[in-house]
């Protein structure tokens, strides 16, 4: 049986947790395979609202296996909260939520020196969420990571003690005010460890592969976005895990062959939280009242998102890396109201139009060329079937298809799983 993908194609916060959430009903199990609690999942249906960051989007479904795969990084403290969190919904999250043993474990002091880096870089900070991603990864591409399969072993926290006084003295080296108290977040650190310990740890690449033998239908949950991507996304100003379509085989044990659908899914505008390049940022009134509208406030670190228009030129450059067969637009009924909207087809790049996306993207090189196109001012969230959709909107729609040669699937009118209209 093969495994789909689901991907975001911006910078994040796209809209994957109700898409997943949505999809679950059609996989047996759903897979994260990169990324850590920097993500934050949200996911809403009959009234209530819920945040995941580090679980799979399967969880509120009792029949989907949840897996967490090798690629992603575990914080036990952030962890065990989200479990708690999950107290209330009476789910039987230890039968189906299984861990990898390969996965790396973020310490106390991996987040530390995720502040102390962010701190020394000034005003050229990543904007990072300082949930310790980018030293986590760092120690774990460094092969001094510890492992979920470490805490099996009886001498484990003498690796956890040799790995923190070394991040101490990195801690030191940085120069930078970072007040801690390490025997707290350590008290805090081993409880939830011991809590973690209660649920099942796997070799989840042999589990994923008798599955598939087994015919079971594989859903893998990208985080964060393509242009997140440490490799192709604008770098520095990116994670530290390859959130493209490779990813998931890297992060799941899973072989390319196997790959079959690969769902990308975008907003119907652009969003971006920390800092980095954003050619078609918007910085006026409309900006603001697509942030309002939209509640463009990130649900990790409540920072406001900045906003702007779709920006074609990366969303098919993210198209192309990934390999996406099928496109989920979101937050359709955000862009009601708006006399016009603009998409930008194409970018200025140093006097020059280029369709692709360049190695550079700041300002000073790249300006957006803008296509105008009608605007709708119906309220859709209340629409259930694409021929109720305004024209103005089927027409975006048409354009977005062509632009990106590839067929858009799905449109979300809502944050709501029912707000969600298929289109074949
Ligand atoms: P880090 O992964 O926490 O180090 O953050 C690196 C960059 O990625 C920052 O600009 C973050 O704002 C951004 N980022 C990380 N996770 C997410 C996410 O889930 N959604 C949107 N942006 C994210």
């Amino acid at each position: 049986m093969a495994v789909d993908l689901l991907l975001g194609l911006q910078w994040g916060d796209e809209g994957k947790g109700k898409i997943v959430d949505v999809l679950t009903k059609n996989y047996d199990i759903i897979a994260r395979f990169q990324g850590g609690p920097n993500a934050g999942h949200t996911l809403e249906f009959d009234g209530i609202k819920h945040v995941l960051r580090t679980i799979p989007s399967g969880i509120f479904h009792k029949n989907a296996m949840n897996v967490i795969g090798n690629g992603v990084v575990i914080d036990p403290v952030v962890f065990v909260k989200e479990l708690e969190g999950l107290d209330k919904y009476n789910l039987d999250y230890k039968k189906n939520l299984i861990l990898s043993r390969k996965a790396h474990i973020i310490l106390p002091t991996h987040r530390l020196l995720d502040a102390a880096s962010e701190a020394s870089k000034g005003k050229a900070k990543i904007g990072s969420t300082l949930k310790g991603i980018g030293p986590t990864y760092m120690d774990k591409t460094g092969r001094n990571g510890i492992r979920i399969g470490d805490l099996e072993l009886e001498n484990w926290q003498d690796k956890y003690r040799a790995l923190a006084d070394k991040h101490e003295a990195m801690i030191d080296f940085y120069n930078v005010d970072v007040q801690y108290d390490l025997a707290d977040l350590e008290t805090e650190f081993f409880a939830a460890v011991e809590t973690l310990k209660t649920l099942t740890f796997i070799d989840s690449e042999e589990y994923l592969h008798q599955a598939q033998k087994e015919g079971k239908t594989i859903l893998a949950e990208g985080a964060q976005g393509s242009l997140l991507d440490i490799d192709f996304g604008t770098y520095p100003f990116v994670t530290s895990s390859n959130t493209t379509a490779a990813g998931a085989c890297t992060g799941l044990g899973v072989p390319p062959n196997k790959v079959k659908d690969v769902f990308g899914i975008f907003k119907a505008y652009t969003t971006r939280v920390g800092s980095g390049p954003f050619p078609t940022e918007l910085f006026d009134a409309v900006g603001e009242k697509m942030a309002i509208i939209g509640n463009e406030i990130g649900a990790v670190t409540g920072r406001a998102r900045r906003c702007g228009w779709l920006d074609l030129v990366a969303l098919r450059y993210a198209v192309q890396v990934n390999g996406v067969t099928q496109l989920i637009m979101m937050k359709a009924d955000v862009l009601s109201g708006f006399e016009t909207l603009k998409v930008c087809t194409a970018y200025n790049y140093k006097g020059e139009t280029i369709n692709h996306f360049p190695y550079n993207i700041e300002a000073e090189n790249v300006t957006p060329i803008y296509t105008e196109m009608k605007g709708w001012k119906a309220d859709l969230t209340k629409m259930d079937a694409i021929s109720q959709l305004p024209q103005a909107l089927n027409d975006y729609i048409d354009f977005l298809e062509k632009e990106l040669e590839v067929p858009i699937k799905v449109v979300s009118v809502g944050p709501d799983r029912k707000q969600t209209i298929l289109r074949d």
